[in-house]
């Protein structure tokens, strides 16, 4: 999972190209490098670090040309450094790549080149292809990428360019996303949208075996098989300012903070004015297909899956059809029992998680539907579903998700209650009660938002211990695992999620003086049983923070030593505000240990490898 830029016009490709890196940094940022046709040819500076990294190496010896291709990168094969950096070329050095995806066969295409006498100087599978490419080459780059890919196996999206013929730019995509940008005497390619659109509104989208030729001049569509192919220009109508920071530190911080807003946009439209009813229009599945669905799979990596469990809960009690949750990258290899009457949500933000997309593939064959829940119009996901709910929380740049994942219950509430409408499983009082308690959320976010500096306070005091755990019964402890994650992620403190009940059945032995233990407590119902199990951690000198719904809070304040009360709601939707101040502690807690929020260590936005 890398980033990939390219520009061929009559400007300076240098600025263009590293501008939309820094766009495309969020895909990966260990390693990042251009390579530009300038006066001596076809010449590449990379280097191993940050885009920052590069730009200086640039500032002092800068590239200068007009067609250029440029790549940030997020390790797979070989580790950071400068050699394994792209772009790659091969040994004439006339031909040069850059790649966002895995060449699976890479090792057998070596050996073959090798035999034929290519010399490798990387441990990427990307630098096979720019010497495949050159094997293939007889005259027309355009016919020796096609030559190539076809012997390729895996995921790809490609920018290839040739010092034999610097008047064309190749991209190819290949389950690896790739947009071409259309502008005027010059045009674009980037792996998505944010990277080109300070310079064009106008885009062609991939879809996966095609590709494109681009001059100065035009932009030629194709499949890999060469087949000319005409495809409608998609107009972008979205602002690159709502990609920006806004006044805050951090993106994190400021998607923490739009969440009111991406509450509200996610339900707008979709539940009727009178406050009765939740119908999603752009659904095409029938009422009486919904009539048929007999239990669903809700497939998803990472926090996205996290989102799943709490749709579970959601979907199982609104319209009493039975759930399974399955993590994206184990779904397709466990064989799950899938049938007609299974409906499969995929949920992602990006849309382009490839162990999600492969499950969403798995699933079709097996004859199920499939609904998506994703953020990104026109992602693969979105574009290879049958049904798309999208979450318009607008783009998310920060590697760990905030107002995707909340937008996410936000799509599963709305889900549950078009199902109980179909299939009227639930009394229309209920229903009522609960479409006023999500009207009521943004507002609800904003005051909890107010307190960030109670949370900071709290986050500073719990960033120096090494081990801490989260637990929580029913939806808290689905709430509990993301708190768990989100922390983890960009502190790099270890943290455990356990379900409240079970932590005496083992973990309970890690429990010592002073280990901060976090506990939800929002479900009336189950709020006796989980200050019970408080009490087994405070018992052995746990420090308690306590997370509980206004109503019992004063109760709950009696058996622990910090308490934040998040306003009263129905328990289902208690996620969608019991989770923002869990955010909040982990961003404080990264802060205090001096990390880089937005972009963690080892971590990438968009994972685009299986
Ligand atoms: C979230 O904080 C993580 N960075 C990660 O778990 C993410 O949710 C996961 O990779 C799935 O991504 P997706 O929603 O784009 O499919």
């Amino acid at each position: 999972m890398c980033g990939i830029v390219g520009y061929i016009g009559n400007r300076d490709s240098q600025g263009i190209l590293l501008e939309g890196l820094k766009k495309l940094e969020y895909r990966g940022y260990d390693s990042a490098g251009i390579a530009v046709f300038t006066s001596n040819g076809l010449e590449i500076k990379k280097s191993k670090g940050r885009l920052a990294v590069l730009e200086d190496k640039l500032k002092d010896d800068p590239l200068e040309g007009s067609v250029g291709i440029g790549h940030t990168r997020w390790a797979t094969h070989g580790k950071p450094s400068d050699v394994n950096s792209h772009p790659h070329t091969d040994n004439s050095s006339k031909f040069s790549v850059v790649h966002n995806g895995i060449v699976e066969n890479y090792l057998d295409l070596k050996d073959e080149l090798i035999a034929k006498g290519h010399v490798f100087v990387s441990e990427t599978d990307t630098e096979v292809i720019s010497h495949l490419v050159a094997d293939e080459y007889d005259g027309n780059i355009v016919e020796a990428v096609q030559r190539a890919v076809k012997r390729m196996r895996g995921a790809f999206a490609l920018g290839v360019l040739t010092e034999y013929e610097p008047e064309r730019l190749v991209a190819v995509r290949f389950a690896s996303p790739l947009v071409i940008g259309v502008g005027e005497g010059e045009n674009f390619i980037g792996s998505d949208i944010p990277a080109i659109l300070e310079h064009t509104r106008n885009v062609y989208i991939l879809n996966d075996g095609e590709m494109a030729v681009l001059t100065r001049g035009g932009v030629e569509l194709m499949t890999t098989d060469g087949e000319n192919i005409s495809k409608e220009i998609f107009h972008v109508d979205w602002d690159l300012v709502t990609a920006e920071k806004a006044g805050f530190d951090h993106f994190m911080l400021k998607e923490i903070h739009e969440q009111p807003k991406a509450y509200r946009d996610t339900m707008l439209g979709r539940i009727a004015d009178d406050g009765k009813s939740v119908n999603l229009k752009e659904l095409n599945m029938s009422d009486e297909y919904i009539r048929s669905i007999r239990k669903v799979h809700i497939v998803a990596c990472g926090t996205a899956y996290h989102a799943g469990l709490v749709g579970k809960s959601v979907i199982e009690s609104l319209a009493r059809i039975p759930v399974e949750n399955d993590v994206a990258s184990e779904y397709r290899y466990r064989s799950p029992i899938i049938t007609p009457d299974t409906l499969v949500i995929v949920v992602s933000q990006s849309g382009e998680t490839a162990d999600t997309l492969a499950a969403l593939r798995e699933a079709q064959k097996n004859g199920a539907r499939v609904l998506a829940i994703t953020n990104v119009v026109g992602s693969s996901v979105a574009r290879e579903a049958n049904d798309v709910i999208t979450t318009w929380a607008g783009p998310e740049i920060a590697v760990a998700s905030t107002k995707a994942y909340t937008s996410q219950l936000i799509a599963f509430y709305l889900f549950g209650l078009h199902l109980a409408r179909v299939l009227g499983s639930q009394e229309q009082s209920a229903v009522e009660e609960l479409i006023e308690g999500l009207h009521a959320l943004p507002e609800q976010v904003e005051s909890i938002l107010e307190q960030a500096p109670v949370l900071k306070q709290v986050a500073e005091s719990m960033a120096h211990h090494k081990s801490l755990f989260f637990i929580g019964r029913g939806v808290d402890y689905a709430v509990a695992q993301e708190g768990s994650l989100k922390l983890k992620e960009i502190s790099y403190i270890h943290s455990e999620a356990y379900a409240a009940g079970e932590l005496k059945h083992g973990t309970l032995a890690l429990i010592e003086e002073g280990v901060p233990v976090i506990s939800l407590v929002t479900q009336e119902a189950l709020y006796e049983k989980t200050l019970s199990n408080i009490k087994e951690v405070k018992a052995r000198g746990a420090h308690v923070l306590a997370i509980a719904n206004s109503g019992f809070e004063t109760e709950v304040a009696k058996s622990v030593d910090e308490i934040f009360a998040i306003p009263k709601t129905l328990p289902i939707l208690s996620p969608a505000l019991a989770v923002v101040p869990l955010q909040l502690l982990s961003y404080y807690a990264s802060l205090a240990l001096g990390h880089d929020v937005d972009k963690p260590r080892n971590l990438a936005k968009s994972v685009t490898v299986e």
